[in-house]
């Protein structure tokens, strides 16, 4: 059921009707018939690029246990800075890339300073890690396998979870995935962490994906779900093992990244003197999304 569903969505001839698709920008219905349930958040003030959290929106989807979704919570300033970072910053050594095991950057050359003269570099780049480094082939941590954590996205998820009630949550490992209109990602499971209760949380940027989340089993017809630049999707409790994928990413019309805003002095903002505009050619086909877990037991110091 999972895979039909995906490539149903995937398909570009006969492409998929949208219909079904749940979109949280428009709560209103979704509210009322019973599928999604606003949820309470304490008062705190703005930080991390983040609004003041009384004017989140924060959902759960009823029919997946656990599974949370806070719609937008960043100023666009915010969402620059993160697009920044995931761009400039989190792209560079020691963070491991899929084009490290290929000759098209040079040694100590950066992804995002060579992809500004050769687009075909620009278009290479699959995702990065940090943190317990993802092994893509064997799907186990270790301890020798890793490097530092940037602090400010570790802190800026903790701050969320424990908005969230999720206290305790260390973020320590990473994956930032990087999508093109073409892309997909297929369905998985996240299993590799040995802590598999803490929460899954993915922060978006960029153009738009149809979300797929199904149940614990391949044989579960998964629900299918927009999300859009600056969304925050948690994926806790019985949801945190389900199957799920992104069949499919779509253009936007809307740019919140774009949007006029004053800059507040809590507001985190990006360097002055960055050009943005290599950046907002990037992100007018691409999707940025930064999947963070949290790897150990609670109290447990390695692996
Ligand atoms: C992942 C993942 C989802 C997304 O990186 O494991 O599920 O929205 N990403 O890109
Ligand atoms: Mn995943």
């Amino acid at each position: 059921m999972f895979r039909q569903s995906f490539k149903y969505y995937k398909s570009k001839d006969p492409p998929p009707t949208l219909e079904e698709v749940l979109n949280i920008d428009k709560p209103k219905l979704l509210l009322n018939d019973g599928i999604i349930t606003k949820l309470q958040i304490n008062k705190s003030s703005p930080q991390y690029g983040l609004r003041s959290s009384e004017d989140w929106e924060v959902y759960e989807i009823n029919s997946h246990n656990g599974l949370i979704f806070i719609k937008n919570p960043f100023t666009p300033n915010g969402q620059r800075y993160w697009i920044t970072r995931c761009l400039k910053d989190y792209s560079k050594k020691p963070h491991k890339l899929n084009i490290d095991s290929t000759n098209i950057l040079k040694t100590d050359k950066d992804w995002w300073d060579e992809g500004q003269i050769n687009k075909k570099i620009l278009d290479s780049l699959r995702w990065a890690t940090f943190g317990y480094h993802h092994n893509w082939d064997t799907k186990i941590y270790s301890e020798e396998n890793q490097c530092p954590f940037p602090t400010d996205i570790k802190n800026m998820t903790k701050y969320v979870a424990e908005q969230l009630g999720f206290n305790g949550f260390t973020a320590e490992a990473a994956i930032v995935n990087y999508y093109h209109l073409d892309s997909t990602l297929s369905g998985h499971t996240d299993h590799s962490e040995q802590n598999l209760e803490a929460p899954l949380f993915s922060f978006s940027f960029g153009q738009s994906a149809i979300f797929l989340i199904g149940g614990k089993t391949i044989d579960e017809k998964p629900s299918a779900m927009y999300i859009h630049s600056g969304d925050i999707v948690i994926m806790s409790k019985d949801s945190r093992q389900c199957y799920h994928a992104v069949p499919k990413i779509i253009k936007t019309n809307c740019e919140p990244w774009n949007d006029e805003c004053e800059l507040k002095s809590s507001d985190l903002s990006v360097d002055k003197n960055i050009h943005w505009e290599p950046f907002n050619n990037y992100l007018s086909y691409s999707r940025i999304n930064i999947n963070v877990r949290q790897v150990l037991n609670r109290g447990q110091i390695k692996l």
